[in-house]
């Protein structure tokens, strides 16, 4: 489902990414571990095609990342990805409910599809009753959800979630890692779940450590 083949990514003379090359197939969910600032968001970054690799390919089902064009790109990432970023981009000015239910908002779905469906997502990561509330009235924890929902509620063919516990308790961790792990199996999709916690990393089915050498599997 998703192939990375020898992917190298540099800053400047920086080598962050050394020839790093991982498969994971559909329904299959994989953690990947490493210290801070060895490459890890910048990694789940190329993969969702958000960064260009200096070498190598990113294939989402046999479609080269690498070789589409920028609207090519942006289509694909709106319609099959959804990305928990580590540092959430909750939209401001947007409520609980408009954040979340943006990816739908941009696939064209009606109204009433996307409250519905954003609804759900919102209850499911523990928000019930905040569908109102600004981003500025909100938690760390509780915009990490949010950002967690807003993934999700596209049912996602690939999800890619940097650090989506970092900020969460053990109760309402344990309930989104269900969530992620959920929408991999339940809908056959490629995961892969970036953190620094063994529970998470637990979570998965395969456990991989990026180091400056390369990704080798735990
Ligand atoms: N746009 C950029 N320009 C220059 N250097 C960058 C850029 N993005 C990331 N880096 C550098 O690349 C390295 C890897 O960054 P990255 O964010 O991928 O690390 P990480 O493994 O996700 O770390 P953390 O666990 O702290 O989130 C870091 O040294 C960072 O400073
Ligand atoms: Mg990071």
């Amino acid at each position: 489902m998703l192939q990375l083949s020898s992917v190298t990514k540099r800053f400047g003379h920086r080598v962050v990414l050394h020839a790093v090359s991982l498969e994971v197939a559909a329904g299959e969910y994989v953690a990947v571990v490493g210290e801070s600032g060895v490459g890890k968001s910048t990694l789940l970054n190329i993969v969702a095609g958000l960064e260009p690799p200096d070498a190598g390919e990113v294939s989402f089902r046999n479609a080269k990342l690498t070789a589409m064009d920028d609207d090519a790109r942006t289509l694909l990432r709106r319609e099959k990805f959804g990305f928990v970023f580590q540092a959430f981009h909750v939209l401001p000015h947007l409520t609980v409910q408009q954040n979340v239910g943006l990816p739908l908002l941009l696939r064209g779905l009606d109204t009433d599809q996307i409250q519905v469906k954003s609804k759900k997502l919102i209850a499911a990561v523990g928000l019930a009753g905040r569908e109102s509330s600004m981003p500025r009235e909100l938690s760390g924890g509780e915009l990490q959800r949010v950002a967690i929902a807003r993934a999700l509620v596209g049912e996602p063919k690939l999800v890619l979630a940097d650090e989506p516990t970092g900020n969460l308790d053990q109760e309402n961790a344990r309930q989104v890692l269900a969530l992620l792990r959920d929408q991999v199996k339940a809908h056959g999709a490629a995961g892969i779940l970036v953190t620094h916690s063994e529970a998470a990393a637990a979570t998965c089915d395969r456990r991989y450590r990026l180091t400056s050498a390369g990704l080798a599997p735990l």
